[in-house]
Parts: structure tokens; sequence; C-alpha cells
């Protein structure tokens, strides 16, 4: 049978480009949407300043208007017109500006910032991203970019531009018109989320600028918790969810599984289909290939994912926190 035509509304995949930058900044401008790489993960962004591009954003993810978005950047001097910059927020931006460490700071009252944005907070995730397309767009619209990843609300997050396809056949109702393609993204977790609107710094989400790397800098930093919930909106717990059951810890493979290992594969045999997140055991690799694996790995007719334990130390503390959501219960 000939594969069905391509949903009308699928949005385009163009190359970067100063022609796709253009494009992409006109799009912008109507309050309509664009998916751009960024060094973590392809985000789904719409003018931050735009409440009907906000909107757009929360509908095509199906994703609750409580849960903030980031806000991307171009460096400090853009994120000083958002958010008061105090000499904690203005070092951590001095160390690891542009990069994978989004910041919670107080919002300025003056912001030209949708307050759906903040979902009703007094605060904005601001991130300066390192990824050279992300960069030019942010540079060619003008204007401050709300991007959440580009995933419906609670699935995988995409770390190519066909995955984003994916996501979205029919443009998330046509909101989203063109994805810029800017390869495979490097790191392939999240940012690091860190609030910095308290006594002390609360690590929101673990990235791959660690909790070690930033007490180095800043000091004593805390891990949220459950009860932080009101601070980190987004710590819902299933998250990151293929299609299939995920089964931690895996000292075993049933035939009718599929099995994402990690490091020598123990198991000599069993599962019926079989990846490595890194053959030798390195977690940059890991975090890296995490979300493009268990995608390739949700199959029809599988029981089940079984991931090989992952040790908890550097950027192992952020793949384990985003297979831990991906194996909670769904709700
Ligand atoms: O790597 C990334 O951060 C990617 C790329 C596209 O930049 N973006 C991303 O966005 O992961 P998203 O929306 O999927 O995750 C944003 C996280 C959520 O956990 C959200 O709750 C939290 O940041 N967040 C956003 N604004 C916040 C705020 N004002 N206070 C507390 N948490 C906030
Ligand atoms: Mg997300």
């Amino acid at each position: 049978m000939p594969a069905p035509p391509p949903h009308p509304d699928r949005p385009r995949v163009l190359p970067p480009g100063p022609a796709a930058y253009a494009e992409a900044s006109d799009v912008l401008a109507v309050g309509q949407l664009v998916a751009m790489p960024t060094e973590t993960v392809y985000g789904l962004a719409g003018d931050a300043g735009n409440d009907a591009a906000v909107a757009a954003i929360f509908a095509a993810k199906g994703r609750p208007s409580f849960n903030p978005l980031i806000v991307h950047v171009a460096d400090a001097g853009a994120a000083e017109a958002l958010v008061h910059i105090d000499d904690r927020a203005a070092r951590a931006m001095e160390m690891w500006w542009p990069g994978p460490l989004t910041l919670v700071l107080p919002r300025r009252a003056d912001a030209p910032l949708s307050l759906l944005v903040s979902a009703g907070l007094d605060t904005v995730a601001v991130r300066s991203p390192a990824h050279p397309v992300a960069r030019a767009l942010i540079k060619a619209s003008g204007r401050p970019l709300a991007a959440p990843s580009a995933n419906v609300s609670g699935h995988v997050s995409p770390t190519t531009p066909m995955h984003v396809v994916e996501e979205f056949p029919d443009g998330g109702g046509a909101r989203l018109k063109l994805i810029l393609a800017g390869g495979r993204c490097a790191i392939g977790v999240e940012s690091t989320v860190l609030d910095l609107t308290g006594e002390q710094p609360l690590l929101l989400r673990p990235g791959s600028v660690t909790h070690e790397e930033l007490e180095s800098v800043l000091g004593p930093v805390d891990l949220a918790t459950a009860a932080d919930g009101v601070r980190a909106p987004g710590m819902m717990t299933s998250h990151y969810a293929p299609g299939l059951p995920v089964r931690l810890d895996a000292t075993n493979v049933g035939e009718d599984e599929a099995l994402l290992a990690f490091g020598p594969d123990q198991f000599l045999r069993g599962g019926a289909v079989r990846l490595n997140l890194s053959n030798n055991g390195d977690l940059t690799e890991a975090a890296s290939n995490l979300f493009a694996m268990l995608r390739a790995l949700d199959r029809p007719g599988l029981s089940g994912i079984a991931v090989m334990p992952v040790p908890d130390k550097g950027l192992g503390v952020a793949i384990n926190d985003r297979l831990r959501r991906a194996a909670a219960p769904r709700t």
C-alpha cells in the first residue's frame, strides 16, 4: 500500500541560512511557531511577548497552562530587560552562558513578556542557548523566544528535526510552520534549571551543568523535592514517556522486550531489539543517545523497554531523572 500523503499542515523542514532565518522571523512576527535546534533538545519557539503566540505553544503541546516556559535570549544584556540579575545570577551567566543552564529569576514589572509565559508566577526562566542556529534565530527575530521542548506534553523530547515532524505531523493544529534543521542535538537532555529567587539556590531540573559544578561556583545548592511543587511546577512525575512501559535497573530481558543497554552489554542474549546508550560507558554519549533510542525502541508488538542501570553521577543524574519519569505511572 502506498504511504498516505502528508498532512497539508505538516511543518516544512528548512536548512538554516539567511533566507530561512528571514522566513522564520516573519512566521514569529505574526504569532506563529518555529522549531529550532538547541544544544540540548529542539525547542518549539514563539514570540515571548505575544500572548497569542504563547497560547499557541501551550495549545500545540497540550501543555497545562500552569507549567511556565523558558524564555531564550541572546545574552545577559538581553535578559536584563526581563528579569532582575543579582550577583549570583551574574556569576552563573558569566560562567555558563551561552549554554545549557536556565536561571529562574524575579520578573521585572515592566518586562515586555506575555503574562502566560510565567504562568502567573512572579518569576521568569531565562536561558541563552549555545547552538548557532538558535542564536541566529534569536538575533534575526529581534525578540525573546519562549521555547519548551518541541514535543507533545509528556512525550519524549526531540533531538532531531524528524522527531519534531513525528510529534507534530499536522503542525500542532497548523501553528508550527517551520522546523530549522540543525542536525542532532549534541547534549541530548534538557538544560539544568536553577532557581535563584530564594535565599539559597535551588536545583529544579538536573542537566549537563551538574550540581557539583554549580556548587563550585555558587556555594551550597539545594535539590528540589516534591515539597517544592509551587516553585517547580514542571516537576510532574510522568514525563519523557514513550508509548511502551519502561522497566528500570533491568538485570535480565524478556524475549518480547526491547533492551536499552548501557556499557559493556552483560546479557548474552534476549530482547527483541537492543540498543546501547554507550558501549564503553560514556555518560556524555549516553545522554546524547537517550531520547533518540527511547523513540527507536518504542515499537508496536513489544511488551516494554527494559533499561540497564546507569551510574548516578555527573550527567548520569540527569539521565536517571529522565528515565525515572519515563518509567513513572502514567496519569
Ligand atoms: O533545554 C531546554 O531547557 C529546552 C530547550 C528547548 O531550551 N527547553 C525546555 O523547556 O526543556 P520545557 O518547557 O520543556 O521545560 C522548562 C522547565 C519546566 O520544568 C518548567 O516548569 C520550568 O522549566 N520553568 C519554567 N519557568 C519556570 C519558572 N518561572 N519557575 C520555575 N520553573 C520554571
Ligand atoms: Mg519538555
